[in-house]
């Protein structure tokens, strides 16, 4: 298990809920371990793949009566870990060591969630799945490889849209990032009044090019969410709001699946295929150059990067990172 406490006992969104299903093993790899999900008679578990007998996939096996069955020997277990058959000694009680090794797991916007530690906050705030105003889609999964924090750090960086998203969420005629506000607390990281012009802000609405309000919260190391005011208010005065949430989960330093999250009360919608297209074509031009970048792991304990005035974002996420004690995916 890595050593990194604040990653060991955060929560990490590793599949999407609806892939898990009954009667079959399905796997997942974080923070180099690799897991076993599979839904028992009372939730979806998440386990060590590896059966503590001799060290076999346990995916490899089936899920039978409820039970988790090994590939190699066939010893059962129970949905609470337990070892409850010995198929080679079936009148002995099995040994006490024999017992799957269980994470926590919970199951939030579409999103299974686990944590390897004991978790010490929730899963990260996303308000607008509870409020019946907005639709939430999930989309993802996208194998990133890059550290997750060099992919919040991008997803908190207004100067890289007229050249990485021409076209779409900033044009080379509007390049200035005029000054925005940072303060970190004890709920995490928040950025606010950040304006940029964009050319076309959101996928839902044909607008011509405005100016856009961003705030973002980082409520916690891999998990950023930022709330897009375009200006317009409904009949009733509502303004009228989207919000997207990044949430990263790490394979190794080098890598991990980043999932999205979007959310909006636009009365406008478009179907979900068109919202994925629209997510995919983004993230697609991020990881084309996030992925470049060198070295992988972010740099927040002494670096050869200049920052810019623009970067306050990121020099503030570095900073918090630090005293956060944050080691694994950074140098
Ligand atoms: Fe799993 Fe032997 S390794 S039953
Ligand atoms: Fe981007």
């Amino acid at each position: 298990m890595i050593g990194d406490r604040t990653l060991l006992d955060d929560w990490h969104a590793v599949a999407r809920t609806g892939d898990v299903v009954r009667g079959q093993p399905s796997v997942a790899r974080l923070l180099e371990e690799d897991l076993l999900l599979w839904r028992s008679p009372r939730g979806v578990e998440a386990w060590l793949d590896r059966c503590p007998h001799r060290g076999a996939k346990l995916s490899l096996g089936r899920i039978h009566g409820g039970r988790v069955v090994c590939p190699y020997h066939g010893l059962e277990y129970e949905a609470d870990g337990r070892c409850v058959r010995v198929p080679a000694h079936p009148d002995r009680p099995p040994p006490g060591q024999a017992r799957a090794t269980r994470f926590r797991t919970t199951e939030r916007y579409g999103l299974l969630w686990v944590c390897l530690g004991e978790p010490i906050r929730d899963v990260p705030p996303m308000p607008e799945s509870d409020d019946k105003g907005y639709w939430v889609h999930v989309a993802g999964r996208y194998e990133i490889s890059t550290s997750g924090y060099r992919a919040i750090e991008n997803f908190l960086d207004l100067a890289h849209f007229p050249f990485v998203h021409p076209g779409l969420l900033g044009e080379a005629s509007h390049p200035e990032v005029a000054d925005y506000d940072v303060e970190v607390t004890s709920d995490g990281m928040v950025v606010d009044n950040a304006r940029f012009w964009q050319p076309k802000p959101t996928n839902t609405i044909d607008l011509d090019g405005i100016d856009v309000s961003y705030r973002y919260h980082v409520p916690r190391p891999l998990t950023a969410r930022l709330t897009k005011d375009i200006g317009l208010r409904s009949a009733g005065g509502d303004v009228k709001r989207e919000a997207i949430m990044l949430t990263f989960a790490p394979i190794d330093e080098e890598s991990g699946i980043g999932w999205v999250l979007l959310a909006s009360n636009y009365d406008e919608q478009y179907g979900e295929e068109e919202i994925e297209a629209f997510t995919d074509l983004v993230i697609g031009q991020d990881l084309r150059i996030i992925e470049s970048q060198r070295p992988k792991r972010l740099p927040i304990r002494g670096t050869d990067e200049f920052s810019l005035p623009a970067d306050r974002a990121s020099v503030h996420y570095r900073r918090w990172l630090r005293s956060l004690g944050v080691t694994y995916g950074t140098v």
